[in-house]
């Protein structure tokens, strides 16, 4: 048997294959490398990429033996191109270390406090980790004379031309500080330039990048700087690295490069102690979706550049900072089939049917492909490595695909001409790209709609699940959506199933129960008319109280309704003329479903008000808080600005609150907000 070690946290390494596993991970890595950073076309994603490096580092601190000194975890990007100047750095541009979850953080500010000997909380600033190409402007007596790419960390590209073209990059500085400013940053480019490039490039049969990041780093190291001024790039601060310090802390230098004309998309939040830190990470991370551009973390910095300097740094990056990494919202992945899938309205689109992938922390194995319009203008088919992408609880979709993976003889994808479950011939919209089965009864529609209305944002009657629902409807137990309401005269063949205890059976019936008084919103939203999702849904409940009054509604009436055009009108028209809708109707009444009149569709309480909830509320869920402020007339709002009202704020309420404060927003504690209702809207 081969030596082991197994203090490695990770399972035993036998000795005879260390050595082989190191050089394999380095030639991996290297390789990779060169993808990522010279190529701009990685073959895998961050997240993979971090694991080969990670396990690198961590078998050549355990097995010292192996180190040699060109290995690639003592190397920063790469060496510069060819066909560019050289630009030798007098600083070098280094890298971070990664933190990926809260314990890490915490190893990192124990680090610290044990550097700089102090046992109070320390002071940082959290920042936003723009997910580009890093740039060093070099700035003389206020006029940009230099731009350069990081390189390998020590020498870098001179791409003055290039940068030039950036208009968030200032090409002067007024009033001009005196002698030398280099000012470091990244250079993204925004989602929406980036969607339309790579339409615009699979249209072209051109291979498509894999993320802004690649189009960025492309566009900054052409030869020819028209090509990077097409590329329309963003150029994003994160700090000063040579020239007489602006300011002493991290904050004041952001502040200062603001006033000098850099965009700074997010002034840092600053915090004391890393409790404080991981609240603003966590409202970092849920905002990420929502951002113009693309992050891959945030970067946790001390603020005071004394204690930067105390702290010091190492040969590949410094101790005062650190990259904390969120899920990778992107991943390669093989495509194996594509799938048809009928929805609840008949619409037939094609579903990518994956090798499991973990994206944006979950597993996927299915994506959509939109329509075959779509599919066909993105050329992707069986076969493909394809690149998948989940951005918050945005349903996981396939980008495109790689073509240099493409195996020899694959085709295009034929759409379908008859519905794959009840073979009816497709209809083909005019002027939509929408397949759709036109029969009404078809399996696969009826199980959708049910699979909808029980779904946790309508109906939410638990344990009634998609597996469930085709297990009833193949049973005959279930036939439409009031039918749900039937099932509690099968309590006795619903124990009898089996894997359904009485148990499980009775908490159904009593979750089925529940829905029968469920809010008027979510049985709107639950009826799946088209157009009308769950804020629509919401607006009309308001607007109309009850299900008769929303049903008896003209197009004018409906069109009082917020948000509610002519489009939507006429769909929520058709829904409620059709003979087939009214029966379900009435059978719903009938079967004892019953929403409480949605409340006072004239209250305006909080009307012309915005409130922004922050931190964690005590009383209410941050939906019912919503829910009040919206029913009543007022906006419920997730980012604090100047046309908010006020912000209520519970503990751990952190960068809005702040923003709120230097805004001068009122600020009220959920128990101020509550005592301020009249005693109708109080809740319960
Ligand atoms: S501070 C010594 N702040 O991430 C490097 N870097 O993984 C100090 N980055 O090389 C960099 N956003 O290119 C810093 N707010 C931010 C950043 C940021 C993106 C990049 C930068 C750096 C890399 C490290």
């Amino acid at each position: 048997m081969s030596q082991t070690r197994n203090d490695t946290g990770k399972g035993k390494v036998p000795m005879m294959s260390v050595a082989n596993r190191i050089t394999e991970l380095r030639r991996e890595v290297e390789r990779h490398m060169l993808l990522y950073y010279q190529l701009d076309s990685p073959e895998i994603g961050d997240q993979e990429y971090d694991a080969l490096f990670a396990e690198l580092v961590r078998l050549e601190t355990e097995f010292p033996e192996y180190w040699t000194p060109d290995s690639p975890t003592h190397r920063v990007g790469a060496p510069p191109l060819k066909g560019f100047e050289q630009h030798r750095h007098r600083r070098p541009m280094l890298s971070l270390d990664n933190a990926f979850g809260a314990e890490e953080l915490f190893a990192f500010d124990e680090r610290l406090r044990r550097l700089l000997e102090t046992d109070g909380p320390l002071e940082y600033v959290v920042e936003l980790k723009y997910d580009g190409l890093s740039l060093a402007l070099i700035y003389e007596n206020g006029v940009l004379v230099t731009a350069s790419t990081r390189g390998d960390g020590v020498t870098g590209e001179v791409v003055t031309a290039n940068a030039k073209t950036v208009r968030t990059i200032p090409l002067r500085i007024d009033p001009a500080p005196a002698g030398r400013l280099e000012v470091r940053g990244e250079v993204v480019m925004l989602k929406e330039t980036f969607a339309k490039l790579n339409q615009a490039r699979a249209e072209q049969g051109l291979q498509i990048f894999a993320n802004p990041r690649n189009a960025a780093a492309g566009g900054m190291r052409q030869l020819d700087s028209r090509l990077t001024a097409e590329r329309e790039l963003t150029f994003l601060p994160y700090g000063q690295a040579d020239g007489e310090r602006l300011a002493r802390t991290q904050l004041e230098t952001m502040a200062r490069l603001a006033e000098m004309g850099f965009q700074i998309p997010r002034q840092p939040v600053v915090c004391l102690g890393p409790e404080s830190v991981l609240t603003i990470l966590r409202e970092i991370e849920q905002m990420r979706p929502d951002l113009p551009f693309g992050i891959d973390g945030a970067v946790v910095k001390l603020n005071s550049f004394a204690q930067q300097d105390q702290a010091g740094e190492t040969s590949r990056g410094p101790r005062y900072a650190i990259a904390y990494k969120f899920a990778a919202e992107q991943a390669f992945t093989l495509l194996r089939e594509i799938s048809v899938q009928v929805g609840r309205t008949g619409a037939v689109t094609p579903v990518a049917e994956l090798e499991p992938v973990v994206v944006g922390g979950v597993t996927v194995s299915r994506a959509t492909l939109h329509n075959y319009d779509d599919l066909e203008r993105r050329d992707v088919r069986a076969g493909d490595t394809v690149i998948i992408r989940r951005a918050g609880d945005v349903i996981p979709e396939v980008v495109g695909a790689v073509l240099d993976k493409r195996p020899a003889g694959s085709e295009r994808p034929i759409p379908p001409t008859h519905c794959p479950e009840c073979q009816t011939p497709l209809d083909r919209e005019d002027g939509m790209v929408v397949l759709r089965c036109p029969n009404r009864s078809c399996p696969a529609q009826v199980a959708a709609k049910i699979v909808h209305f029980a779904s946790r944002s309508a109906m939410d009657i638990e344990g009634l699940g998609e597996k469930q629902i085709l297990r009833f409807l193949d049973l005959g137990y279930l036939s439409d959506v009031a039918s749900i309401y039937r099932l509690v005269d099968r309590r006795e063949e619903l124990i009898n199933l089996d894997r359904m205890g009485a148990q499980s059976v009775e908490n159904l019936l009593t979750a089925i129960e529940a829905s029968r008084t469920q809010a008027l919103e979510r049985l709107i939203f639950g009826l799946g008319i088209r157009f009308v999702g769950d804020r629509t849904a919401r607006d009309l409940a308001r607007q109309f109280g009850t299900i008769e009054a929303l049903a008896a509604a003209g197009v004018d009436a409906l069109m009082a309704t917020p948000e509610v055009g002519p489009r939507v009108a006429s769909s929520i028209r058709e829904w409620f003329e059709d003979a087939e809708n009214q029966v379900l109707l009435a059978r719903l009444k009938e079967f004892g479903v019953h929403p409480p009149q949605a409340s006072d569709p004239a209250g305006d309480w909080f009307a012309g008000q915005t409130i922004v909830f922050t931190g964690t509320l005590e009383q209410l869920t941050r939906q019912q808080a919503e829910d009040l402020v919206i029913r009543n007339g007022g906006k419920a709002s997730g980012s604090v600005s100047k046309q908010t009202t006020r912000v209520v704020a519970g503990p751990g309420a952190g960068s809005k609150l702040a923003k709120a404060e230097t805004l001068g927003v009122p600020v009220w504690t959920e128990a101020e907000f509550l005592d301020s209702l009249p005693p109708e809207l109080r809740p319960s």
